[in-house]
């Protein structure tokens, strides 16, 4: 095969699969992406009665042809599709458009726990077939929360050897490191479910450990919903694994300190975003985002935070995940000064703190992450009141729309009352506010009959 057309070939290759990462299968992106590989692939087979794309670590291989080195996108490209187990795939004559549509659909699905070969073979696609698929060595007994709890014990007391070491003033050993984060990442894509529930686990003997598993969790669980997969994701877990390493310079008196710290020991705690930056720096097969996100974390959107006068920076998008992992843990942990917060009292200081502190956008997808209020919930009001929440606000994912279903006694009512829970009194205060999600069935309310 012509190199330039195998090259060509895998290029829409990606594109369809990119498209339909990005946009709904009726976008014309998307379309045009299945025309054009669609038209790549019949021009292949004209020739031949099959055309194999393979992926060989990095490379990319058509027919035995293998790709000069390409663009970043293509070796992105094709990490991504080995990430996700697939070693090649075969394109044989007859195939049609609608099989190649079906391909993109189930590629662009992550989230199905379907083996990727048998979503194709269910959904009737006979000419395009994936091979040589790594089969991952899980049994069922390793599976469930059970194995998600043997994982996330694992990466604590790995995370305190990590800690002891550089507060020994020694290197953390990154192979450990890594050890953690390959099984995060793994629970992240495969059973985010029970790692969201042990992170929530609210531990008090050791908080800093439970405390560098759970940020390097939340912050997976998110770069997840921003598709962020393969090496690139586990850079993000280091990073998050490792933001406060530098408190391991903290005198224990200020870091356990119960009471609010004085002004200068607020100033010994604030070394430790430049103390950690300098341990994670000479610490070698660090990669390059921890030393970044160590020293960014506690920066705002408009900088504000610490360190102080650093200059005009634009945040990297790992520190901005982290950051809201960060506060989201250390609110939802006990302390020793403090019980640890509920999920809707969070909610509330989160969002309160407005834009400076968070990126809007990614707090959205958190929010939206954590399961708080999506469309065609049931939600309870701070009056008491049970309402569905029929739309989001633009910008605020604290203060849905809602529709009022129930009064304060729990009594249906007749007429449902929409009320836009970001809307305030006179007094400017918000009369309205979700305090909870509610079951449904608890309630024996169905709320896709108010939508
Ligand atoms: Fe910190
Ligand atoms: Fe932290």
């Amino acid at each position: 095969m012509d190199p330039r057309k195998a090259e060509d070939l895998v290029r829409r290759l990606a594109t369809a699969v990119r498209g339909a990462d990005l946009y709904s299968p009726t976008h014309p992106l998307v379309q045009r992406g299945l025309d054009g590989l669609l038209t790549a692939t019949r021009e292949a087979l004209q020739t031949a009665a099959s055309v194999v794309v393979g992926f060989i670590d990095d490379e990319i291989v058509v027919d035995g042809v293998r790709l000069p080195r390409g663009t970043a996108a293509l070796v992105g490209f094709a990490r991504d599709v080995r990430d996700r187990e697939i070693e090649k795939v075969t394109f044989t004559r007859g195939l049609t458009r609608d099989e190649i549509r079906q391909f993109i659909t189930v590629l662009g699905d992550r989230q199905s726990q379907v083996p990727l070969a048998d979503q194709l073979t269910a959904r009737g696609v006979r000419h395009i077939e994936l091979g040589k698929v790594i089969v991952e060595d899980v049994t069922d007994d390793q599976a469930g929360i059970a194995a998600a709890k043997r994982v996330y014990a694992t990466a604590v007391e790995t995370a305190e050897t990590l800690w002891q070491a550089a507060k020994a003033g020694d290197q953390p050993d990154p192979g450990a490191a890594r050890k953690i984060i390959d099984g995060l990442a793994r629970l992240v894509s495969q059973d985010r479910t029970s790692l969201m529930a042990l992170t929530a686990l609210k531990k008090y003997d050791n908080y800093t450990f439970t405390h560098m598993v759970n940020v390097s969790a939340l912050a997976m669980a998110q770069a997840r919903t921003l598709n962020i997969d393969g090496p690139l994701l586990r850079e993000f877990g280091f990073a998050a694994l490792m933001h406060d390493i530098g408190k391991v310079n903290t005198p224990l008196e200020v870091l356990n300190k119960p009471d609010k710290l004085s002004r200068e020991e607020f100033e010994i705690m604030k070394r430790h975003v430049v103390d950690g930056a300098h341990i994670l720096r000479r610490t070698p097969e660090m990669p390059a985002l921890a030393p970044i996100v160590a020293f960014e974390h506690h920066l705002k959107q408009d900088l504000s935070g610490y360190p102080e006068k650093i200059g005009s920076r634009k945040l990297n998008l790992c520190t901005m995940i982290v950051s809201i992992a960060d506060v989201f843990d250390a609110l939802r942990s006990t302390r020793p000064y403090r019980q640890g917060l509920a999920t809707d009292r969070i909610r509330n200081i989160m969002g309160e703190q407005g834009s400076p502190a968070f990126n809007q956008p990614l707090l959205k997808r958190f929010v939206n992450l954590m399961g708080l209020f999506p469309v065609g919930n049931l939600v309870r009001l701070n009056t008491e009141e049970l309402a569905v929440v029929t739309a989001e606000h633009p910008t605020d994912p604290f203060r849905p729309q809602v529709k009022i279903v129930a009064d304060a006694t729990g009594a249906c009512l007749e007429e449902p009352m929409l009320a836009n829970t970001w809307d305030r009194d006179a007094r400017g205060e918000h009369p309205r506010a979700v305090i909870e999600a509610v079951d449904p069935e608890s309630v024996g309310i169905d709320p896709l009959k108010y939508m």
